[in-house]
Parts: structure tokens; C-alpha cells; sequence
């Protein structure tokens, strides 16, 4: 999606002052699914770092184990590749397909051997004014924003420890009327 975000200083690789910062340890040992982990490379160096880099980053300086799903194995190994501490593991899955996301769940259960949370990052925007909006158009972004984290929340609780969380990733679009963006 097209940052709303003012653009900062280029880090040296992506996300590398995050990265530098000290490890806090108040997640270790926990294993979290980060749906939409990754962040496609840029050509723009002051391109900030995403919303699900952010979060695979911070979760790990905390002691987490992640595994950073995303439709572009390429996004998500480039998040991977920015994490440390608790380690990472990258998932391919298209969120946008309802039969992908069961084995996205037990991918990264495997993986982490586990599951203690939930992030659900993944949102699309296509940007359509009403006036241009398709029934197509409607349901590819409900598909992403709404009914993947129903999908992927009715596969992953069963699976989830006891005291487990899950994070529901929104915008402050959602509380603004507009037409220009009405299905975002
Ligand atoms: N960008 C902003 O300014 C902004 C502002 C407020 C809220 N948000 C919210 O933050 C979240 C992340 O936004 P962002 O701009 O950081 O994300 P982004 O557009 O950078 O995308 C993050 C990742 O999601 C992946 N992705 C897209 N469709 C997918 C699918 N069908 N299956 C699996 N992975 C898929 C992309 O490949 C990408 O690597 C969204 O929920 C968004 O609504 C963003």
C-alpha cells in the first residue's frame, strides 16, 4: 500500500536502526504469527520501514519467535533476514485465498513449534472512489481485510497456547468517512 507516512533518513539496510536497538526480553519464548510480515523492496531509500517489519522487528527485540507470512516469499525473507534475537522464520501464503491460510496456520506452528500470538497486519488498498468501485474490486479487498482474519483467527485459536493474544491490525481510515476509499 502506498504510505500515508512522511518518508525518514535511510537506514544503512532495511530497518537497521530498528534492529540496534536494545533487546527488552519481556517476550521470550513465545511464538507469534505475524500475517503480512513482509515489505516488498524499494527503490526510494527513504522508504520507511512497513507496518509488519516493524512489528516482526520489535516482537523479536522483545524475545519472540516469529514467522512472518506473506504472499511474497521475497517481502517476508527480507523481514527475516532484518530480525534477530528470538530468530524468524519466513511463510509464503496468500491470505486473499481461503484455502491457503489453514496451512499457513500449520506452517508456522511447525515451524515455531507452537503458537503463543497472532498479529494480523495484512490490509490492501486499492484506493477506488465509490464512483469507480466494482462488486470485484468490493470483494478482493474483503477478501484480504475482513474474511482472511476471521480464517486465519478460526484455524490458529485451536492450535493457540492458553494466554494467548491476538492483534488486530486497523487505521484511523476506519474512522473516517470518505468517499474516496470506501471499501479501505
Ligand atoms: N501504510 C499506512 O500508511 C498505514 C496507515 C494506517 C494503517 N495501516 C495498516 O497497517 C497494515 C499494514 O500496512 P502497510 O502499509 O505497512 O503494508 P504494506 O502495503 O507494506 O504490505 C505489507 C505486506 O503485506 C503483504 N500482502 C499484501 N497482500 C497480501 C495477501 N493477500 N496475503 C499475504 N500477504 C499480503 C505484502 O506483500 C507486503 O509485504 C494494514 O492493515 C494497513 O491497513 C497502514
Amino acid at each position: 500500500m502506498q504510505p500515508d507516512r512522511p518518508s525518514r533518513p535511510a537506514a544503512a539496510s532495511p530497518g537497521a536502526d530498528l534492529a540496534s536497538e536494545t533487546t527488552c526480553g519481556s517476550l521470550g519464548g513465545r511464538r507469534i504469527l505475524v500475517v503480512g510480515g513482509g515489505q516488498l523492496p524499494s527503490a526510494d531509500a527513504g522508504n520507511p520501514v512497513n507496518n509488519g517489519r516493524a512489528i516482526c522487528m520489535t516482537l523479536s527485540r522483545a524475545g519472540a519467535s516469529i514467522a512472518c507470512a506473506d504472499k511474497s516469499t521475497e517481502a517476508a525473507e527480507l523481514t527475516v533476514r532484518s530480525v534477530r534475537d528470538g530468530g524468524a522464520v519466513a511463510i509464503p501464503a496468500d491470505v486473499a485465498s481461503a484455502a491457503g491460510i489453514k496451512g499457513m496456520v500449520q506452517a508456522a506452528r511447525t515451524a515455531l513449534g507452537g503458537l503463543d500470538g497472532l498479529v494480523l497486519n495484512v490490509g490492501i488498498s486499492r484506493r477506488e472512489p465509490l464512483a469507480e468501485l466494482t462488486a470485484d474490486s468490493w470483494d478482493e479487498v474483503m477478501a484480504v481485510n475482513l474474511r482472511a482474519h476471521m480464517l486465519t483467527v478460526q484455524q490458529a485459536l485451536p492450535l493457540m497456547s492458553m494466554h494467548g493474544a491476538i492483534v488486530f491490525v486497523s487505521s484511523v481510515a476506519a474512522r473516517l468517512p470518505a468517499g474516496m476509499n470506501p471499501v479501505y
